[in-house]
């Protein structure tokens, strides 16, 4: 054995915990309850051989040597090493048995520049970390695929979740590939189609349910107190480990100095407690020196972190019944609020809200720099642009859009968009008209006729350019 594979399979022995975020309670990670049992807050993967920098060496962390074993796993064909999470098993919980990895190839999403974002926002360099060009199109993927390796583990044949679509989708694969049945509990009626056909077509059993997402989660709540299913919400703590890895990701695209500002859509929080986790573990184990502010955009119309923070500083969730097109994130009560308020607090972050109309033309603007996102990632977008004019983020400071979706995932959306149908009917129709209609390009119905189309480029090249 090489000296660097000598390391490398002693870093591989990671020893991590579940602590309690409410009353601090720990136990030995493992794959049965995912809330803490003295009093039932949520629970949070900890690892007492970081704590002190003698512990780091002693596990194995030190910080050049990680960040050279990450790179170097990129050139590999072992499966564990292609998925851009377990690329950093490190710096996560260890499986038993690696066997037990489910992977689809998850992560190493591209980070891209967004020149007409950044112009429309009002900052210099403007970069968008896409989520949604993981397997399934979305973040979910990443902790998906670790918190479904560890109810492989676990032995559990039942998986489930309550969904506004995009886990579930995520769920459903991971469970397929590893023979486990998956239970799926959505709001009839709220999620994209092309979500539920994802669902679906990997065989999850499907449930339509006749309230929200804050219904369908207290009803499989309910189902995995009386079955043996096991949880794989966001209140997973393994969920958010997998999904952590994104951020170093990003880290590691800028060469582990930290962009100034992470932004980041909000529904049930998991995804910025994710983030914010693997920033401030980065920073303690060392591989950067400086945290990014990290800030989380929610609709005005599913406003619950806002309203914790503006109304109770922090203290206490402020539900709210939750209305908004960018369905992902119709979350009225998020699970995670308390892991994203400490996050926010830790890093310096800001929290804002976007209206409806702002969401449309972000997404729209997003698109017309060729990237283009499915509605709840638009409100990052939506979001810098007010950080912006509050002065709360600088023109010339480096920021990242965290874009969770794929664009794919809701065409409904954008076709309605384009078709300038999208506010028919509703209070903001007139504000939507004056502001979304230079963005529009409704689909033409043309005889088939070279002339016709010709005309049609001329007479765009004459108004357009
Ligand atoms: N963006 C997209 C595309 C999402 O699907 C979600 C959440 C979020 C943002 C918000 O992330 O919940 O971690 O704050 N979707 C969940 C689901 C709730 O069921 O697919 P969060």
């Amino acid at each position: 054995m090489t000296d660097q594979a000598a390391s490398a399979s002693k870093l591989e022995t990671g020893v991590s915990q579940l602590r309690c975020i409410g009353c601090g309670a720990v136990r030995a990670s493992d794959a049965t309850n995912v809330r803490c049992g003295e009093c039932g807050d949520l629970l949070e993967v900890v690892y007492p051989g970081w704590k002190t920098r003698a512990g780091m060496r002693a596990a194995g962390l030190d910080a050049s040597g990680l960040q050279e074993l990450w790179r170097q796993r990129r050139t590999s064909y072992k499966a564990l090493d292609e998925s851009g999470v377990w690329r950093f098993r490190e710096v996560l919980p260890a499986l038993s048995d690696w066997n037990h990895v489910i992977t689809l190839r998850e992560g190493n999403t591209p980070v891209y520049e967004l020149p007409g974002c950044g112009r429309a926002a009002g900052v210099r360099v403007l970069y968008a970390k896409h989520q949604g060009m993981n397997p399934t199109g979305s973040f979910k993927d990443t902790g998906m695929t670790s918190a479904a390796s560890f109810a492989r583990e676990g032995g559990f044949r039942w998986v489930a979740c309550a969904s506004t679509g995009n886990t579930s989708a995520s769920m459903a694969a991971y469970a397929a590939r590893a023979g486990m049945r998956s239970l799926v509990l959505i709001p009839q009626g709220q999620i994209t189609w092309g979500k539920l056909s994802q669902a679906l077509d990997y065989g999850a059993v499907t449930c339509q349910l006749k309230t929200d997402f804050d219904g369908c989660m207290r009803v499989l709540d309910e189902v995995v107190q009386r079955m043996p299913v096991y949880l794989l919400n966001s209140v997973n703590p393994y969920r958010l480990e997998g999904q952590k890895t994104a951020a170093i990701e990003l880290l590691e695209r800028f060469d582990w100095k930290s962009p100034d500002h992470v932004i980041v859509p909000g529904g049930n929080l998991g995804n910025s407690s994710a983030l914010g986790k693997a920033f401030l573990e980065m920073k303690e184990l060392g591989l950067i020196s400086e945290l990014p502010k990290l800030s989380v955009i929610q609709a005005e119309g599913a406003n619950a972190l806002v309203r914790t923070i503006r109304e109770t500083g922090g203290k206490k969730l402020v539900s709210v019944h939750a209305e908004t097109m960018a369905t992902a994130i119709k979350i009225g009560s998020p699970a995670s609020w308390k892991k994203a308020v400490r996050v926010l607090e830790a890093t310096g972050g800001a929290v804002e809200q976007v209206s409806e109309v702002e969401i449309a033309l972000a997404k729209a603007e997003i698109g017309a720099d060729g990237i283009g996102c499915e509605p709840a990632s638009a409100v990052t977008l939506a979001g810098l642009k007010k950080l912006v004019k509050q002065g709360f983020v600088k023109k010339n400071e480096s920021v990242v859009l965290i874009l969770t979706g794929n664009l794919l995932k809701d065409p409904d959306f954008t076709l309605k968009f384009h078709r300038g149908d999208l506010f028919a009917g509703t209070l903001q129709e007139e504000e939507a008209e004056s502001i979304l209609t230079p963005r529009q390009r409704s689909p033409m119905v043309l005889d088939a006729n070279a002339n016709t189309v010709v005309k049609v480029l001329e007479h765009v090249e004459r108004t357009e350019s």
